[in-house]
């Protein structure tokens, strides 16, 4: 579609001008913002023209494959024969929670991030662990892939409900979405909706992706009507993150982003958010934040309530509200109780995070 190669750049151009922003000590961000929004809206203008374009899509959807670890063993379906496979005897455990995990653009499950997150769980050995493998249909323009992810969850959708027809339960599936793979999570809830008239357990946002996103309707995107436990990591806000609250439940680490400590590429800070779930898998509440209006009343220690939450692993699903937290700049992330202290204002200046880092 050449509408894709008009609508690229510009988004680098705000990108860029959000990245600039936020390397001064008080960005103003809402100058980029409100370009953001009309970006964002011209990307979903043509996914919805793309969307009514094209009425057969199985050729790519049959692509989508189902990964299962399951100890040390890997399985690994085709999306058409996932239901026949899991439901053979001793595959699929309807008895335990099932974490499903949905990769981002230009990746596979096969990547690092995904890959670290369902060993993390898989070593639980408590959780049938799946991935969600869409390569092909997330390897070309970015604008194609945010409109695939609507048919990859549809698809995710009709096999978690003939998993439920088997005899799982919907409360017990936990999907968790990396970056564009939140609201791949998302139209999976919805679809689960339509066709169970019930909602999934909980779906965890990680870092959900900014870009054709940020500004959309709630029926456009990863949005808490999704499941009934919907928690949201920000990492990298305005830049590949999506600015707004989505969830039930929204943690800001290091204020959000744009920029995290220790990171010099937004690449790096978008997948902070995944990076530090998965350490709150290995280490339960090393991250808790505290209820805040902003950032700003974060730092100068102006937090209304004294309201903390578990984030990640640990999270309650009677979570609510907006939580902040500090983490270190590199692994281990978590400071426990230390990070909802602003000892160190950890500001969204570049130069301050070459300080932490001794550079
Ligand atoms: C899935 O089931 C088919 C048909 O029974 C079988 O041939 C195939 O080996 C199974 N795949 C896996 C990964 O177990």
């Amino acid at each position: 579609m050449h509408h894709y190669s008009v609508v690229a750049p510009l988004f680098a151009v705000v990108l860029l001008a959000g990245d600039a922003l936020s390397r001064r000590t008080e960005p103003d961000l809402s100058f980029a913002e409100s370009v953001y929004a009309k970006m964002s809206g011209a990307c979903r203008a043509i996914m919805d023209l793309r969307y009514n374009d094209l009425t057969d899509q199985n050729h790519q959807i049959k692509t989508i494959k189902i990964v299962q670890l399951d100890g040390n063993t890997v399985r690994t379906y085709p999306i058409n024969e996932a239901f026949v496979n899991l439901t053979k005897p001793g595959i699929f455990d309807i008895t335990k929670q099932t974490k499903i995990i949905i990769h981002g653009y230009k990746d596979s499950s096969q990547s690092a991030v995904p890959l670290d997150l369902a060993n993390a769980y898989n070593d639980k050995k408590m959780f049938n662990v799946l991935l969600v493998d869409a390569e092909e249909m997330n390897k070309d323009g970015y604008i194609l892939s945010a409109h695939n992810s609507r048919l990859i969850g549809k698809r995710l959708a009709n096999l978690l409900a003939n998993l439920e027809h088997f005899g799982a339960n919907a409360e017990d599936f936990h999907l968790l979405g990396i970056s564009l793979g939140a609201h791949v999570a998302g139209w999976a809830g919805k679809y689960f909706q339509q066709y169970k008239a019930r909602s999934l357990g909980r779906i965890t946002g990680l870092d959900p992706a900014g870009p054709c996103f940020s500004y959309a309707y709630s029926g456009q995107r990863l949005d808490k009507t999704d499941a009934a436990y919907v928690d949201v990591l920000h990492s990298n806000r305005l830049l590949q993150g999506i600015i707004e609250p989505l969830g039930h439940a929204d943690f800001y680490i290091n204020g959000g982003g744009p920029n995290q400590p220790g990171c010099y590429m937004p690449s790096c800070s978008h997948l902070r958010a995944a990076h530090v779930y998965i350490e709150s898998i290995k280490v339960p509440k090393s991250f808790i934040g505290v209820r805040c209006k902003s950032w700003k009343h974060f730092q100068s220690n102006a937090c209304e309530k004294e309201e903390y939450a578990v984030l990640g692993y640990g999270s309650s699903t009677a979570t609510r509200g907006h939580y902040y937290l500090r983490t270190s700049p590199k692994p281990p992330y978590g400071l426990g109780m230390d990070g909802i202290k602003n000892k160190e204002p950890v500001t969204d200046n570049w130069l301050k995070s070459l300080d932490d880092l001794n550079m």
